[in-house]
C-alpha cells in the first residue's frame, strides 16, 4: 500500500531531489506540495515547486504558504547554499501551472481531515505551516498519520550556528509549536541526514540512467557541492531532504530515540533543538542512526528510473 503524502517545501536542491525521490517511488502516492520560506521566499518556491512538478509530469496541487516566520521578523534568504533562484545555476523559469487558492495550513488540514490517520506530512523546511495547521484545526494533530520533519539535530550540532539546524532555526517557534504537539513526530535530523553523503560521481551516474531529472539534479549538484567544498566538505553533499523522505517509508532504515524536545527561540542557541525530558510533552522520535548506505542505494536506484 503507497503512503499518502504531502511534502512541505522549500526549493532548494536537496528538496529537487527529495520531491524527484517521490515522483519515482512506486511506494508514495504523492498528494501535494506546500511551500514556506527557507531557502528561497515563499514566492520562488511556489514557482519551483510547481516547476518541479511540471518536470516530473506529475499534475497534483500546490499550496502557496507562510511567507513570515510565526514571530521572528522576514529576513532575506542567503544564496550562498541554493542559489539565487534556488536551483544552483540554473536560470529561473515560470511554470505554466499555478497554487491552488487554499493556502498551505488550509490545505494541509483538508487533506488531513478527508485522509484521516493516512496523511504522512514530510516538512522540509521551516515548520511554520505545520504550527499553522495545529493552531487552526485542534483536530488535525490526531488527523495525520504522523509528521516526518528534516530538520534539528541532538548530538551533531548545528549547520546554521553551531547550535541550529536551518529549518528549526528559520523558524523556532513554528518547531516548538510542533514539538508541543500531541502528533507523532519523527524527527530526521542532522544527527543522520550527515552520515549520508552523496558525490560528483553519484550524480554523475544518475544523470546517465535518467538524463532530463537526473540530468537536472546533477547540474543542481554542481553549485550544491561547490559550497560543501567551501566549507571544507568534501566527501559530498548531505542528502537531508531525501533522508526525510526515504524514511516515511523505510523507518527500518533508522534508530529512533523517543525524546521529548524544546526549541530554543533566543539568543545564542535559537534553533537548537534541546531534549526536554522533564517537560511534560509527547516524545519525539528523534533518530539517532541510520543505514546510510541502504538510503544512498535507495535514492540513486529509484532517481535512476525517471526520465
Ligand atoms: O539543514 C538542511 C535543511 O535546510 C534542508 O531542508 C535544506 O533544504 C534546507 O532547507
Ligand atoms: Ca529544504
Amino acid at each position: 500500500m503507497a503512503v499518502k503524502m504531502i511534502i512541505d517545501t522549500d526549493p532548494g536542491i536537496d528538496d529537487a531531489m527529495a520531491i524527484f525521490y517521490a515522483a519515482a517511488a512506486p511506494d508514495i502516492e504523492l498528494l501535494g506540495l506546500t511551500t514556506v520560506f527557507g531557502n528561497v521566499t515563499t514566492a520562488i518556491a511556489t514557482r519551483n515547486a510547481l516547476r518541479l512538478l511540471e518536470a516530473a509530469g506529475l499534475d497534483l496541487p500546490v499550496a502557496h504558504g507562510a511567507e513570515t516566520p510565526l514571530v521572528l521578523p522576514p529576513f532575506t534568504p542567503s544564496a550562498q547554499v541554493h542559489g539565487d533562484e534556488g536551483f544552483g545555476d540554473i536560470p529561473a523559469a515560470m511554470p505554466t501551472g499555478h497554487p491552488i487558492d487554499e493556502d498551505a495550513a488550509d490545505f494541509l488540514c483538508r487533506t488531513a481531515r478527508e485522509h484521516k490517520g493516512e496523511l504522512v506530512l514530510c516538512p522540509i523546511g521551516p515548520l511554520t505551516n505545520i504550527a499553522l495547521a495545529l493552531q487552526r484545526d485542534p483536530e488535525f494533530a490526531q488527523n495525520v498519520a504522523r509528521i516526518v520533519i528534516m530538520g534539528g539535530s541532538l548530538n551533531e550540532g548545528g549547520n546554521i550556528t553551531p547550535h541550529a539546524e536551518a529549518n528549526i532555526y528559520h523558524d523556532p517557534h513554528a518547531a516548538d509549536v510542533v514539538f508541543a504537539s500531541d502528533a507523532k513526530v519523527v524527527m530526521v535530523g542532522l544527527d543522520v541526514t550527515h552520515r549520508i553523503l552523496c558525490s560528483t560521481s553519484d550524480f554523475t551516474a544518475i544523470a546517465a540512467q535518467a538524463p532530463e531529472l537526473g540530468g537536472m539534479l546533477q547540474q543542481m549538484s554542481v553549485f550544491y557541492l561547490k559550497f560543501y567544498e567551501s566549507v571544507g566538505k568534501f566527501d559530498g553533499c548531505s542528502l537531508h531532504d531525501p533522508a526525510a523522505v526515504i524514511a516515511c517509508t523505510h523507518p527500518e532504515l533508522f534508530e529512533t530515540r523517543p525524546t521529548p524536545l524544546q526549541v530554543s527561540c533566543a539568543g545564542e542557541t535559537s534553533g537548537a533543538t534541546l531534549a526536554a525530558p522533564n517537560s511534560g510533552r509527547a516524545p519525539v522520535d528523534v533518530c539517532t542512526a541510520v543505514q546510510a548506505d541502504a538510503v544512498k542505494s535507495l535514492f540513486i536506484n529509484r532517481l535512476s528510473l525517471l526520465p
